[in-house]
Formats: C-alpha cells, structure tokens, sequence
C-alpha cells in the first residue's frame, strides 16, 4: 500500500471552510461569520489575518485549535488540520499540543499567583514531567525577555510584559503552530512594541508557524510572510505584504476601510505625484530606497 508522506506538525491546512454561529436567541438566524476560507501555511511561516473588525479573524483564529465548532456549535463546512490532524477528528486538548493561543486581552491569558506558575500552566495540563516543566520555564522567559520576572505577580506587570509572559506560557507547550489573536490591540504603543519585538525573534527563528490576527498592517507589514485579508468572512485578498499593500489592491483596501501599512500609501501616494515606483512596507525600506532616489536626483 502506497501511504502519503506525513504532513509536518507546523502545517496548517484551511481548505472550504465555512462557518455560522448558532442563533444568539431563539428564533434568530445563524450569525455567518467565515465563508469559504482556504489557506495554508508551511512551518516556520508567519501568517497575517486582517480585515475590520467582524471580518472574522477571531473566528478563523479559533477554528484553528477546533473550539469553533466544538465549543461554539454552529454549522460547520471544510476542513482545518494542523499538521494532518483533523479538529473535527482530534479534541481541543489534542489540538493544544499542535496549537497554543495568545489572546487579545493580556489579563485573560494569565491565571497563576507568579509568572513561573503561569508558563507552568500548560505543560503541567499536558503531563509533562517537573523537571522538564522548570526548563521549559526558564527557557520561554528567555525567549521573551522576561527571565527577570519568574516570581512577580502577572497583576503587577504592564500590559506588554503581560503578553510577553502569556506568549511564554504558549510557547511552554512546544507549539507547532501559535496563533495569536490582536496581541497588540489593548496595548500602549511601547507594550505593543515589546510583544511585536518578541514576535519578529520568535518568526525569524522559524521555529514554530505564527498565526497572527491583527488590524495592525505596519506590524503586518514588517513581519508576515504572507497575507489574508477578510472582509465579511471572505478572503478578499491574500499574498505577501508587498503584493496586498500595493497597486489595486491597496486601493480596494482603503475602500473598503481596512488598514494598510502607512509606509505602502507613502510609497503609492509618491509614486502617483512624482512618477516614481516605490514599494515600501517598512521605514527601514523607505529610508533605503529614498536615500537612493535622492542620491540619482
Ligand atoms: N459567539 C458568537 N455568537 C454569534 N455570533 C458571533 C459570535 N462571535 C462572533 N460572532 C459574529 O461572527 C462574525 C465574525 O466575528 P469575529 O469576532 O470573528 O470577527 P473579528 O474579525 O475577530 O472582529 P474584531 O476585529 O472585532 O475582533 C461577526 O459577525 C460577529 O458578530
Ligand atoms: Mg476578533
């Protein structure tokens, strides 16, 4: 018998789907929230979602771990598998040694007295072993910056630090894959900072796939790999950020009242004024390539 090649665990496979909330009372209409995603992303790769806010990134984010439908109910069409595996096939508490979750709020993701016992959370869930949970423990407070604060009161902590810690106790688990939902969203400028910092170290190691949902496009812009943009449960576009913050589809972006990068409509608005063919997505590349014009001109 010829059997397929395993698919790797950081895989993440999104094929037709489709999904409603059940009514919110009695009587009411299933809510449609996500129709006809399909996408993939290989290990290692960090995945943006954007679009306003209802487009359905929340949902999609869930989906990815099998809460939507497990916990939500709903009616449900496609298929998502994190490395091969099925939701609908694996429990949520199979798919959370693939998949860990950060999300929007930083308090919601922390549950312990101290920020150790809140990265030992997880593992202590999966049944790992004491002393593997201690290294895992220094080992994810490293990897966030925040190896200073094993016995601090997660209350006590900004919101940045917060996050970093909640990444932490994702990244205990050993994901596969990590999907974080609006990360940033309930952050001051400088937490937000601190978190996509951590994030761009986490994407360059390319050591687990990053799923991230985010109304943030210069974040996006900087760090994904590749794009999908959803608007009303659809994807309405999809690429790198060079090829969805650009052209026409920036401009049915910004009509459709989506952010973009503000580099990209930097790089659009000069190249309509001054027939010029800029493509920044970040201010390192626009401070590059206007150097470089200039220095012609
Ligand atoms: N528990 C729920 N029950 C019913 N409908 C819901 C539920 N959660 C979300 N929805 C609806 O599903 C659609 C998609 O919502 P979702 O929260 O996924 O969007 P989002 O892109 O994450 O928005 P935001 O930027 O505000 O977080 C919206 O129409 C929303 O009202
Ligand atoms: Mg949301």
């Amino acid at each position: 018998m010829i059997t397929a090649p395993p698919v790797p665990a950081g895989t993440v496979e999104v094929t037709g789907l489709s999904y409603s909330y059940p009514p919110t009372h009695t009587g009411g209409e299933p809510v449609a929230a996500l129709n006809d995603i399909s996408f993939r992303a290989e290990p290692g790769q960090i995945v943006g979602i954007t679009g306003t806010s209802g487009a359905g990134k929340s949902t999609l984010c869930l989906a990815l771990n099998g809460i939507v439908p497990r916990r939500t109910g709903g009616a449900f069409r496609g298929r998502v598998a994190i490395g091969g595996r099925d939701t609908r096939q694996y429990e949520i508490a199979v798919m959370a040694t693939r998949v860990a979750m950060v999300f929007q709020q930083p308090e919601s993701n922390l549950v312990g007295l101290s920020v150790a016992a809140d990265v030992a959370f997880g593992p202590e869930n999966l049944g790992v072993s004491p002393s593997e949970i201690a290294a895992r423990v220094t080992w994810a407070l490293d990897r966030v910056g925040m190896a200073g604060y094993r016995d601090a009161a997660p209350a006590r902590l900004s919101g940045g630090q917060q996050q970093r810690v909640a990444i932490a106790a994702a990244l205990a688990m050993q994901p596969a894959v990590l999907v974080l939902d609006e990360p940033t969203a309930a952050l001051d400028p400088l937490g937000a900072e601190e978190v996509l910092g951590v994030l761009g170290s986490l994407a360059a190691s390319r050591e687990t796939t990053i799923i991230l949902a985010s109304q943030d496009a210069d974040a996006l812009a900087g760090h994904a790999d590749w794009l999908i943009v959803l608007d009303g449960g659809q994807v309405i576009a999809s690429g790198t950020p060079p090829d969805v913050y650009a052209g026409n589809t920036l401009i049915q972006l910004q009509s459709r009242g989506i952010a973009v990068s503000a580099m990209a409509e930097l790089s659009a608005t000069l190249n309509a004024r001054v027939n010029q063919s800029f493509a920044f997505q970040t201010v390192e590349d626009a401070h590059r390539d206007l150097a470089a014009a200039l220095s012609q001109a």
